[in-house]
């Protein structure tokens, strides 16, 4: 069996909008028609399972013979650190616990079907961990999409991002700027409900030679 190619959403700052990119790099994949897969590895604040509207299955066996059960929903295979706990439980594993767990989760514990083509992983904020297990044992990565609000503290993160990716040599797709605007539904008026604008993401992307993604939501002009 060929191995999937890897697509990462990061970024150091929490609640910018990785899940949700995750999420639509994922569709964008399936929609070009490729088997694509969903990989959750935020042991702490995995979101993954609600933002997909995902029922709980009672009957959901998490293991097939010694490896974990992914589910299928919407077309998609996934795998969510979620499945394994109820939603309301905190997770308490130490660093050395969540590191041994991402690194077993992405090198032998997940049953894929055979032929899936893609998976795209939905990380937790920071460069902790997980994110960092990841970086060093997940195969074939095909690339990272950096996502950021245009704010100041979430491009500063960008830096932080760009140079731990250095770092590990892991391929970087781009910069996406979320976020980027507001559209309010009782005028029709725009506005950015930040203190930085989506170009300064897409001069950052100039100064560190990686690829500017666009922002979202897209500028008229930006192909979608
Ligand atoms: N472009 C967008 N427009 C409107 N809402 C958005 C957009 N992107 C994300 N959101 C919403 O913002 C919230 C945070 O997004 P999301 O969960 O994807 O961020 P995250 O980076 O994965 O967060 P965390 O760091 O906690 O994992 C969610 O409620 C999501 O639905
Ligand atoms: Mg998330």
């Amino acid at each position: 069996m060929s191995r999937p190619q890897a697509l990462l959403a990061l970024s150091m700052k929490g609640g910018v909008g990785k899940t949700t990119t995750a999420i639509g790099l994922a569709r964008a994949l399936q929609r070009r028609g490729h088997r694509t897969g969903l990989l959750d590895v935020d042991i702490h604040g995995s979101a993954l399972p609600r933002a997909l509207h995902l029922a709980r299955d009672p009957g959901y066996e998490p293991l097939v013979g010694a490896r974990l059960r992914p589910v299928n929903t919407d077309g998609f295979q996934i795998f969510s650190i979620g499945l394994l706990f109820r939603e309301e439980t905190p997770n308490m594993w130490d660093g050395a616990m969540k590191a041994s767990a991402v690194k077993q989760i992405v090198t032998t514990s997940i049953a894929w079907d055979e032929g899936l083509e893609w998976i795209v992983v939905d990380t937790p904020p920071t460069s902790g961990d997980e994110v960092q297990s990841l970086l060093e044992h997940l195969p074939n990565i095909y690339g990272c999409v950096i996502v950021t609000q245009p704010n100041d503290l979430s491009l500063l993160g960008i830096t932080k991002t760009l140079n731990m990716l250095r770092e590990a040599e892991a391929p970087v797709c781009g910069l996406l700027a979320n976020m980027a605007g507001y559209t309010c539904p009782h005028c029709g008026q725009k506005s950015n409900p930040f203190d930085r604008e989506s170009v300064d993401v897409e001069r950052l992307a100039e100064e560190y030679e990686v690829p500017y993604l666009g922002q979202v939501p897209p500028r008229r002009s930006q192909p979608g």
